[in-house]
């Protein structure tokens, strides 16, 4: 059969009376259970394929089917939703199965990196795959729910057909424009924010705990110290989108200067101080080169003119 012979609910198109479309989903770490499982409390016939097929039990007991293979698995439904690890597993276990998407819709909602959606994408193409890339930015809990996020991107026409079907997993899927690559581009800028922070979380606590204080006690002051984030992202964005970086409130040199007692303190107690460092080196060499009284929000611009 070819793309042109398939139905329409064969390729993922639901003609408004339509029951919930079967769905197929490739990949059962937590993140993939938890869209099957939304899928399933959808209504969505879901059939579930794992390459270690224990993951797919508790799947199978609330009501899905099990694919015996990733191609067979695809071949049940006109919607296949991938959730691997990365890139490369992605590869390893839909490249197998292109003749049994060619004509229907794969949704890969896989962390990765813009050049691999765009990648993925190609490869789709050339096998009359239609494609779709998203960008999941909650965790499993919310999946389902109406706290759900999920970013997409790719052809209009196939987000469009598939709107319905992938309402299933989010409260809110917003929809970025044709580049495949764009729900990833905002992916990795954002778990940029996530991982550095994470980063700096784990490190003051070890901080604290090298001065006897519980992380318990710490935490309170650290979550009113965090809540202080929403509003320097809405003024750093205005004032890197306008690239006037007044230093009036906090400059780089006031920067430079605390971030410094930060990695004197974690060295003195013998702690790892890499990321620190790396920071400060960041601050230090736009205080050399005469920037110290413009803000923090300065280094985004010289961070990317670094690329540049
Ligand atoms: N967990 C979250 O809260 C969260 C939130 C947002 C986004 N995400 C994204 O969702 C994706 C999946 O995350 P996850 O939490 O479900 O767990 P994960 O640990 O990132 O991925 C586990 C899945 O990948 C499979 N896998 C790994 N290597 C493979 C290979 N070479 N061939 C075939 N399958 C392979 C595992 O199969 P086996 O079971 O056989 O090992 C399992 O199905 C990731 O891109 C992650 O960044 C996760």
């Amino acid at each position: 059969m070819t793309p042109s012979q398939l139905s329409e609910q064969d390729a993922g198109r639901r003609p408004d009376d339509a029951l919930p479309s079967p769905v197929t989903v490739l990949g059962l770490g937590p993140m993939g259970q938890a869209l099957a499982a939304a899928f399933l409390r959808g209504g969505h016939p879901t059939t579930v394929w794992n390459r270690t097929p224990a993951r797919a039990d508790a799947l199978v007991s609330q009501g899905a089917t099990r694919g015996d293979s990733a191609a067979a698995a695809v071949a049940a439904s006109p919607v296949t939703v991938v959730c691997l690890l990365d890139h490369d597993a992605v590869d390893a276990v839909v490249r197998p199965a292109a003749e049994a998407l060619r004509g229907r819709s794969l949704v890969n909602l896989t962390s990765h990196t813009p050049e691999h959606a765009r990648e993925s994408a190609a490869w789709a193409a050339t096998h009359g795959i239609r494609y779709l890339d998203g960008a999941i930015l909650t965790p499993t809990t919310s999946v389902g729910g109406p706290d759900a996020l999920v970013l997409y991107s790719g052809a209009q026409d196939v987000h469009d057909d598939l709107r319905e079907t992938l309402g299933a997993l989010a409260g809110t899927g917003v929809y970025l424009g044709p580049d495949p690559g764009r729900a990833a581009a905002h992916d990795v800028a954002l778990l940029d924010i996530f991982w550095t922070a994470m980063t700096g979380v784990v490190h003051a606590f070890a901080l604290a705990g090298a001065e006897d204080i519980p992380a318990t006690d710490l935490a309170p002051f650290a979550v009113t110290a965090m809540r202080l984030l929403p509003d320097v992202v809405a003024g750093y964005a205005e004032r890197i989108d306008q690239r006037r970086h007044p230093g009036d409130r906090s400059s780089l040199l006031s920067a430079s200067a605390g971030m410094g007692h930060v990695a004197a303190a974690a060295r003195a107690r013998g702690l790892d101080t890499e990321v620190m460092d790396a920071a400060l080196r960041l601050v230090r060499r736009e205080v050399d080169a005469g920037r110290g009284a413009e803000g923090f929000s300065r280094l985004a611009e010289s961070l990317a003119a670094r690329t540049g």
